[in-house]
């Protein structure tokens, strides 16, 4: 069986900050959701809770984009194009298989997504997980306009020696954005914008 990507500590405290995140205006977002195993877990805190909130779930269906000098790594030369190619199928019997209400599956390469169109208009809870700098600053660029007050967006492999280009995205995100604040668990980079009361 193949592994999760997510951790178990990683998963849970996931789950803790969209509990959080279900007192914040919007729906749940996750790019990169691949096989769906962290999305059943979304949709199946939504439904526990009876939120109406949305879960929104996108993924070329197609692998992973090709590397950019910034996903450059000597830790190994894993996560090609191409690799973690899934079906949008897949995702869809996971969820029919549990029984649980339908998410909204976007197949597209973040990059041709039009916010408008595809993207809630406003986001709670934000889970990138795109592996890859261009998909990650992709993904922010899609997710910030719409992060309502007391949304909460977490990044995946922020401390992935083989994946450096999400934590290179993530910084130069922080770095261009101060009025975001940066906590991690683990592999998680957890943003929150610094609400003033
Ligand atoms: C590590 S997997 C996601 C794992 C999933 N979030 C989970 O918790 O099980 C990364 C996924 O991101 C997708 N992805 C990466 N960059 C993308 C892009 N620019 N556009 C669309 N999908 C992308 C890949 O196809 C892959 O399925």
């Amino acid at each position: 069986m193949e592994q999760p990507q997510v951790t178990p500590q990683e998963t849970s405290e996931l789950l803790r900050l969209a509990e959080a995140a279900l007192s914040a205006d919007g729906d749940f977002v996750e790019l990169g959701c691949y096989r769906g195993d962290t999305s059943v877990l979304l949709q199946k805190l939504l439904v526990s809770a009876r939120s109406d909130k949305s879960l929104w779930l996108y993924d070329s269906f197609a692998g992973l984009p090709e590397k950019t000098a910034e996903d450059a790594s000597s830790a190994g030369t894993a996560f090609r194009g191409g690799e973690l190619f899934v079906t949008k199928r897949e995702v869809v019997e996971k969820f029919k298989k549990q029984n649980l209400p339908l998410p909204r599956i976007k197949k597209a390469f973040f990059e041709a997504l039009d916010p408008e169109r595809d993207l809630p208009g406003k986001i709670a809870f934000a889970f990138l997980d795109g592996d890859l700098y261009g998909s990650i600053q992709t993904s922010f660029r899609l997710v910030v306009p719409k992060l309502s007050e007391k949304g909460i967006i977490v990044v995946h492999d922020y401390n992935n020696p083989e994946l450096p280009g999400a934590a290179r995205a993530v910084d130069e995100f922080l770095a261009a954005h101060p009025s975001f604040q940066l906590s991690q668990h683990f592999s998680l980079a957890i943003l929150k914008p610094v609400v003033l009361y």
